[in-house]
């Protein structure tokens, strides 16, 4: 699914981020220790989160089981003249030592990752203790009273948007996979029970996109079981998910250049229709409340 997308994944993100992905991979990239020598992008996909890792002396890593995406990624890391080391790798069987990482980001990929308590499980064994583990992942619309909207938004703006990609099911897998995944707490759950210790969290754009931090704690080698019988691919087993993936931004261009203006008008655009729709149809919709719980599209 994610090599069918490929070509357009990261135009289509930025769009339905509103832009806001560059400033939220900030986050993500500051909350690596300075001194963290060996640093794994996990899920890197075209690898929009690999450049801002790049420190002297720091060899990163970027993995990804779509080998069309690490295309992409090889060929817009190649015109910068720096090199990270790209692989094709499964997250459930990551080719790394025990303990050889001090860092994992992932941003946007953690939610395609299940069973997720055997990811973590994985991410633990490479991580060395201490190793510091970085999550950015869109989120379910958690209760308050913009619930409604961001529902709105996720369930029925993101497979909109998604008609312009080559394959509209990845969207509305990814529309479903968000519901799915929920606002946060069954993922720190899940690193917990890996042997990982939250140390901080964030939200952003009232919650649709969230941080978490966590450091690894235990032995190298201590090895945290987690079910690796029932590992699901990104559609799920079932197929009743026909769609994905998330969000991530294209490399930075020159301020003014003529695709930002582009993307700025399809940002403006995008909010607008949205809001119009959005007030037009509320009423008919059914969408969903946080009495209610969400709906996760699945007919
Ligand atoms: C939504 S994209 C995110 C890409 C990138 N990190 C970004 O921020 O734009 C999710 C990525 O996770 C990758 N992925 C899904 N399952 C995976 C797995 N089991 N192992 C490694 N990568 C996986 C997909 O191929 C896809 O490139």
């Amino acid at each position: 699914m994610f090599d069918d997308v490929s070509g357009r994944y990261d135009f289509l993100n930025r769009v339905m981020t509103l832009g806001q992905d560059g400033a939220w991979r900030d986050a993500m990239w500051r909350a690596v220790p300075e001194d963290a020598r060996v640093v794994l992008d996990l899920c890197t996909g075209s690898g929009v989160s690999l450049p801002g890792l790049r420190r002297p002396g720091r060899v990163v890593l970027g993995m990804d089981v779509s080998f069309a995406m690490l295309e992409v990624a090889q060929e817009q890391q190649g015109r910068t003249g720096w090199a990270p080391r790209l692989a094709c790798a499964d997250a459930f069987h990551l080719p790394l030592r025990d303990g050889a990482l001090d860092a994992v980001t992932i941003a946007f990929g953690v939610r395609n990752l299940r069973p997720r308590p055997a990811a973590m499980a994985e991410l633990a064994r490479v991580l060395r203790p201490g190793g510091t583990l970085v999550v950015l992942e869109a989120s379910a619309p958690a209760p308050g009273p913009l619930h409604p909207f961001h529902a709105f938004w996720v369930r029925h703006m993101i497979p909109l948007f998604g008609r312009l990609s080559p394959d509209p099911s990845a969207y509305r897998y990814l529309s479903a996979s968000i519901f799915e995944f929920g606002h946060g707490p069954q993922l720190v759950a899940d690193m917990t029970g890996a042997g990982f210790t939250l140390a901080r969290e964030k939200a952003f754009l009232l919650g649709a996109t969230r941080l978490w931090v966590a450091r690894r704690s235990g032995k190298v080698g201590q090895n945290h079981t987690g079910d690796f019988s029932a590992v699901r691919n990104a559609r799920g087993d079932s197929g009743e998910n026909r769609v994905v993936p998330a969000a991530g931004p294209p490399p930075r261009r020159a301020p003014g250049s003529g695709c930002r203006r582009h993307e700025r008008r399809a940002h403006r655009r995008a909010l607008r229709y949205a809001l119009v729709v959005y007030a037009k149809l509320n009423a008919a919709l059914p969408v969903g409340t946080s009495s209610s719980g969400p709906r996760c599209g699945r007919s």
